[in-house]
């Protein structure tokens, strides 16, 4: 397949991120993706840079002892004539809300599948936060070369469980032991294991070529399969599939780097180029003249040795020219991007220019925030960074009475970071923090520790659920809060908190205050 030599900047950007369960290949074929795009000429090196980058952190020790990834970032490079920008996400599930924020500055997503697993618990969620953005996806089943499912009851279960339209592009000739290459439906192409020869042209499923790559007595029952899957499944449809009701599937090997050419060839002829998006006052396109773009990763100490906060931005319209000023709407502030950055796989750069669809890193000593616009023309607030309501919320305590007020900034620059969530109780109790994986309270805590030298201990509070509450109703919304002063706290932003110790006690004072909505997601503003 050729694929596209796109002339203008915006058209040649593909920004996605990868989706997957924990061991489905993630890592493994992010590396060979980036081995396409010469960003890294080893294989190994992503492995190699994250534990480079963990022995010069100190608070990522907890990654590496629980050889967890945590932080979120980027990697640009360029193939077919496109500039990919792969967001990374960790894998963890405790760090979730970094990965659906991250969902929230793509256009695409490669959704990895184990084949001898099939759909996973945590390729389901993510999955669900990829439909609710309408994110178009193309599927990888990996880990052919192993004994796995029968393909059908693979593309089944995707059809099945995520209400999904399968399309596969491509079909494993055998699997395991015997697992040859893949055949290509349309084209009728063969492309063979361990050979980097272009795709051998075949006169179809009956081409000796063919039929020679598999052990004689599988030859008539592999062609069955094959032909029933030309003739039975859905034909990959453009439009269906940039809707997200329809994936293209992809069959192959991300450790033998088998199938990981034709997904990327994929991804630069299908996946969408950089989408509008939604802002407070109304759609923003990215071939728009004005520089607009949105915050959706913090990440802090990237370089120990500056202390540094680099705050992931990404570009929605306009060219972001290195020294520009931008106003960060939430403030009305002016920020020179003296030196916004673009990550490759082991390396920054300055970046000189970027167009919608890139991500860049902006440096700042903490003047950005998770969810901030910065705009070069009106003032407008891109939507869709989420929050969502912690499932664990804890009193956080420290010995040193002298150094509440320390703990109360370092509480708040952890939160706008999106470490954890901070709710100050109206009633001036202490301050609560919130968190949706445990995990989180212990990256929080070698923080707090490790930089601002406080040492913190969790207590349990007698709320463990909380609410935003809003209303379209002002005074109705006043009364609820005045009448319930000991379970309200404000979180960052001053928004509302309503705090209850279940979800029996939320049901009831929701069913008798109906004017009221609680909500367990929140726009960052
Ligand atoms: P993740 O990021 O999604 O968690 O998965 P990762 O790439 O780390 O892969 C998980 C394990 O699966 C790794 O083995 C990796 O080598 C293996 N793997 C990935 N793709 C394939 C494939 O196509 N075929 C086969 N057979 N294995 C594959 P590990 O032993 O856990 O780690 P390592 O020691 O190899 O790094």
């Amino acid at each position: 397949m050729t694929t596209p030599q796109p002339s203008d900047p915006i058209s040649r950007r593909r920004t996605f991120a990868i989706i997957s369960h924990p061991d489905a290949g993630k890592t493994t074929l992010t590396e060979k993706l980036l081995l396409f795009g010469g960003a890294i000429q080893l294989a190994g090196a992503v492995k190699a840079k994250r534990n480079a980058q963990q022995t010069r952190s100190d608070w990522m020790s907890i990654e590496r002892e629980r050889g967890i990834s945590v932080v979120t970032s980027v990697m640009t490079f360029e193939y077919g004539g496109c500039v990919f920008n792969l967001l990374d996400t960790p894998g963890h599930e405790d760090f979730s809300e970094d990965t659906y924020r991250t969902l929230s500055a793509v256009d695409a997503a490669v959704m990895v599948i184990d084949a001898a697993k099939g759909i996973e618990a945590r390729t389901r969620k993510l999955f669900e936060v990829c439909r609710l953005r309408d994110i178009p996806i193309v599927t990888f089943i990996n880990k052919l070369d192993r004994e796995c499912r029968d393909p059908f009851s693979l593309l089944d279960e995707i059809e099945k469980t995520l209400a999904l339209d399968t399309a596969p592009v491509t079909w494993p000739i055998g699997s395991g032991r015997s697992f040859a290459g893949t055949y290509r439906f349309g084209a009728k192409t063969v492309r063979k294991v361990d050979s980097d020869a272009e795709p051998m042209p075949v006169g179809g499923l009956e081409d000796p070529a063919l039929t020679a790559l598999l052990p004689a007595h599988d030859v008539a029952a592999w062609q069955e399969e094959a032909m029933l899957a030309e003739e039975g499944c859905k034909p990959f449809e453009l439009a269906a599939f940039r809707e997200g009701h329809l994936t293209p599937v992809f069959f192959g090997s991300a450790l033998r780097n088998f199938g990981v050419r034709d997904l990327i060839d994929a991804m630069a002829a299908y996946a969408p180029s950089p989408r509008g998006q939604e802002a407070d006052k109304r759609a923003v396109a990215p071939a728009e003249p004005k520089m607009t773009g949105f915050v959706f990763k913090i990440q802090a100490n990237m370089d120990p040795n500056h202390r540094d906060r680099i705050a992931f931005m990404r570009v929605c319209s306009g060219r972001l020219t290195r020294g520009m000023k931008a106003k960060i709407v939430r403030t009305g502030k002016m920020m020179s991007l003296n030196a916004p950055q673009f990550f490759f796989a082991r390396d920054r750069s300055i970046a000189d220019e970027a167009f919608a669809g890139d991500v860049v890193g902006i440096p700042n000593h903490g003047v950005l925030r998770i969810g901030d616009t910065l705009t070069e023309g009106e003032d407008i607030s891109f939507r869709g960074v989420p929050s969502f309501a912690p499932e664990i919320l804890r009193r956080i305590v420290i010995s040193d009475a002298m150094k509440a007020k320390k703990l109360r900034e370092a509480l708040r620059q952890l939160a706008e970071e999106g470490v954890v969530q901070l709710f100050l109780p109206n009633d001036g109790s202490g301050a609560l923090v919130g968190v949706v994986g445990a995990l989180q309270l212990d990256v929080l805590a070698t923080r707090l520790e490790a930089e601002y030298g406080l040492d913190a201990k969790y207590e349990t509070s007698r709320f463990s659920i909380c609410r935003w509450v809003t209303s379209s109703d002002p005074v109705a919304l006043k009364s609820f809060i005045d009448s319930h002063g000991s379970s309200m706290a404000e979180d960052l932003d001053g928004a509302p908190v309503f705090m209850s110790p279940s979800e029996f006690s939320l049901r009831y004072d929701a069913e008798r205050h109906p004017a009221v909505v609680f909500s367990d997601v929140k726009d960052y503003q």
